[in-house]
């Protein structure tokens, strides 16, 4: 039986359980992460550190955290990104914003495993998340401050804080597209999707399940 051998009516698999196990170690530590950088952002926000025990603690754990997320992050790279190259329909789809906006996807060019707005999201999170990992060990003063100048040290605080907030920006967006396209937090919580969800939001991606289906048959 293939992955995707499905009967007419039943549910379709989109992801398996190490894709999403995957996927919730890195959202998990993302919010880890986003909650104690926010203590150690701003005063007003230290507060937050007794969730991890009280301010040492925090500045214990936030970069072994990050290191977590970082090579969890890397796992989803390494599964996901041949699935979000940029092809002529996603500048397409691009270019008909509008009719994404007002879900009037029948006349959008044919969308395969992911859209072009979730390519793009894609493809912001990876750049931040290299500059969160490289500034992060400069930063790092327990282990590695030491061997950099005080000035690359400064530069670094400055360009991890950047990033880090275009990656909590681009999250509530990924959020928000999950919750806002119903029927796919289903995909990341028990892995399937209906046929009628794949057909509408990712009509490539369904006609080549049905055909590796067919063919299994
Ligand atoms: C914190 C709450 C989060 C929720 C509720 C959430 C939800 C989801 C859902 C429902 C999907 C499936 C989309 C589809 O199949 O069309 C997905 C895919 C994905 N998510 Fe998340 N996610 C969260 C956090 C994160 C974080 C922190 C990252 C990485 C920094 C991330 C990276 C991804 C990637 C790479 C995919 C595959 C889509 C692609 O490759 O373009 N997610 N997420």
């Amino acid at each position: 039986m293939s992955k995707h051998d499905i009967q007419h009516g039943e549910l379709i698999e989109r992801y398996n359980a190490n894709e999403r196990s995957n996927h919730w170690v890195t959202a998990i530590s993302f919010v880890l992460l986003a909650l104690s950088g926010l203590a150690m952002f701003h005063p007003a926000m230290f507060w937050l550190s007794a969730l991890f025990g009280g301010g040492q603690w925090m500045r214990i754990l936030h970069p072994f955290i990050g290191v977590v997320m970082f090579v969890s992050f890397a796992g989803l790279v390494w599964r996901f990104w041949h699935h979000n190259l940029i092809d002529r329909g996603d500048i397409q789809w691009l270019t008909q914003i509008g009719d994404v906006l007002t879900n009037r996807e029948d006349k959008l060019p044919e969308v395969g495993q992911y859209n072009a707005g979730q390519k793009m999201l894609f493809f912001t999170l990876l750049p931040c998340m290299v500059a969160l990992m490289l500034t992060g060990i400069v930063v790092w003063r327990r282990y590695f401050s030491a061997y950099f100048p005080i000035d690359i040290i400064r530069f670094s605080v400055l360009i991890h804080a950047a990033a880090a907030f275009v990656l909590i920006a681009g999250i509530i967006v990924h959020i928000y597209a999950a919750i806002w396209i119903k029927g796919t937090m289903g995909a990341m919580l028990h892995g399937t999707v209906t046929p009628g969800w794949a057909r509408r939001h990712h009509p490539r991606w369904f006609r080549a399940i049905i055909k590796s289906s067919t063919r299994n048959h």
